[in-house]
């Protein structure tokens, strides 16, 4: 099993990257992109399935580009993302660690994310079967994009990544919009009034509705908002959005509060966080919960210590932390992200956490570290793409004790820990999985720093 999920095979000596395969099947390929290197290659047929396939649960297998891992059971999953950490640390790395922990599998294999996104088509994608059956279909869809393609919505009658009051609430506005006659929106020529819905849930159950209108008619909107304030008391927050731009994204939009509260409470431990419709959560909550007390065993922090997270998104770990140490400091680009961590400080009643917006590789300097003080624990969570070499290089000059590193891409994790090994040592490596049934790998290393003699 090769990173991003595909199945490795080879044909006269090329490397070929196969979708949807697992190691252990034979199969019959049609090749997508070939390189003089390697090919990528779909799937025409099965001849001979590994013995241990399943049949995936989703209709939608295969077509949506979310689920891709649906037809290896989960312990396989589990053992191939340990694999992948694995491979990531010997071949990007060169790292020298001691024997990688066994992966932490998720509570819930299904129905464990918080947040969907959706989106509106007046064209639906058709299956090549579909086409082919010459039937003509409903062409408006209120589904997910196909992947690759920014024109292309499938229409999802079920998706088994959140609970199903979230399949009920999509199907229930769909039908409602159909049987009205209410427009879907037309990315090609930007008209049509639905546009985007997003549904997020904490894990007490209750929801947040966003929908996004691509033109403004108050009676439509109004109408439907109501019916669907009407059916489920679930909804606990009700919103909308008029967005004319020709982007989909919401970062920049007011969104209004139609009906309710304006944002979800999840509790994590002994804390609580906002979830607005804008805010980033980690969109695993209760694995979130067991990636942030491992994450809270593994710092060494004591009562007089000075704590850095980088990359902080609304500050939930350094909250989470703060409770142990002297002083808190989050560093996180997204202002709006700071404004929420601000907002679960007071919420907390936490007052020894201080949060900063910038690029941590702008701001995060010796002068940085005079004014608020030398970390004695570093906490890092980057994006996929790792850390800036100039954070890197700040870390390797202010020489804390111990870095805990967060990462959701194993190659960029290794490459940058290639780089630490100058100073720190590597104690624990420990892969947690937050998104069972695809190939995203979760890992948490311990770093200690060398001893200087
Ligand atoms: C993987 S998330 C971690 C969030 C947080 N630790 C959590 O568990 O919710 C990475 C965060 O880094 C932020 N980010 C991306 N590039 C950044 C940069 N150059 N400087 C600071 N923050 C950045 C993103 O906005 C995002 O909130």
């Amino acid at each position: 099993m090769a990173a991003e999920g595909r199945a490795i095979g080879r044909k006269d000596g090329k490397v070929v990257f196969v979708d949807y395969a697992t190691p252990g099947d034979v199969v019959n390929v049609q090749t997508i992109t070939n390189k003089k290197d390697y090919a990528i290659a779909s799937i025409i047929n099965i001849q001979q399935a590994a013995p241990y396939r399943i049949q995936p649960v989703c209709e939608h297998f295969g077509t949506c580009g979310g689920c891709r891992w649906q037809h290896i059971p989960y312990q396989q999953q589990l053992h191939f993302k340990q694999q992948l950490v694995e491979e990531a640390f010997q071949r990007i790395g060169h790292l020298k660690h001691p024997a990688i922990k066994p992966i932490i599998g998720a509570p819930d294999v299904y129905s464990y994310r918080n947040k969907m996104e959706y989106t509106f088509s007046n064209r639906a994608w058709l299956t090549q079967e579909q086409i082919n059956s010459g039937e003509d279909f409903d062409r408006r869809a209120l589904g997910f994009h196909v992947p690759g393609r920014f024109d292309g919505i499938m229409q999802i009658n079920k998706c088994h990544l959140q609970e199903d009051i979230g399949n009920q609430i999509r199907n229930f506005i769909y039908s409602f919009a159909t049987s009205h006659q209410f427009s879907f929106y037309d990315v090609k020529n930007h008209g049509g009034l639905l546009r985007n819905l997003i549904l997020r849930n904490n894990i007490a159950g209750e929801w947040m509705v966003i929908l996004s209108f691509g033109e403004s008619d108050e009676n439509k909107m109004f109408q439907l908002l109501d019916a669907i304030k009407a059916h489920f008391p679930q909804i606990i927050s009700l919103n909308y959005v008029v967005n004319t731009k020709k982007n989909d994204t919401l970062y920049d939009q007011d969104i209004i509060n139609y009906w309710g509260v304006a944002y979800l409470t999840e509790q994590l431990g002994e804390l609580k966080y906002k979830i607005g419709p804008k805010s980033f959560f980690q969109t695993n909550s209760k694995q979130a919960k067991n990636l942030y007390d491992i994450v809270k065993n593994m710092a060494t922090i004591h009562p007089d210590d000075i704590v850095y997270d980088l990359y902080t998104g609304t500050g939930t770990i350094a909250l989470y932390v703060a409770q142990t140490a002297k002083k808190v400091i989050g560093i996180e680009t997204v202002e709006e992200a700071i404004v929420d961590a601000n907002f679960n400080m007071e919420l907390n009643q936490i007052q020894n956490a201080k949060f900063v917006a910038a690029p941590v590789e702008n701001i995060l300097d010796e002068e940085f570290i005079l004014q608020h003080g030398k970390p004695e624990v570093v906490i890092t969570d980057p994006p996929r793409a790792g850390m800036h070499e100039k954070v890197i290089e700040v870390l390797l000059k202010a020489a804390p004790q111990q870095i805990v590193y967060v990462s959701c891409n194993p190659a960029t994790q290794a490459r940058d820990l290639n780089l630490l090994s100058e100073k720190y040592d590597i104690l624990e490596v420990q892969p947690v999985d937050m998104f069972p049934n695809t190939f995203h790998i979760e890992n948490v290393v311990n770093l200690k720093l060398k001893n200087e003699d």
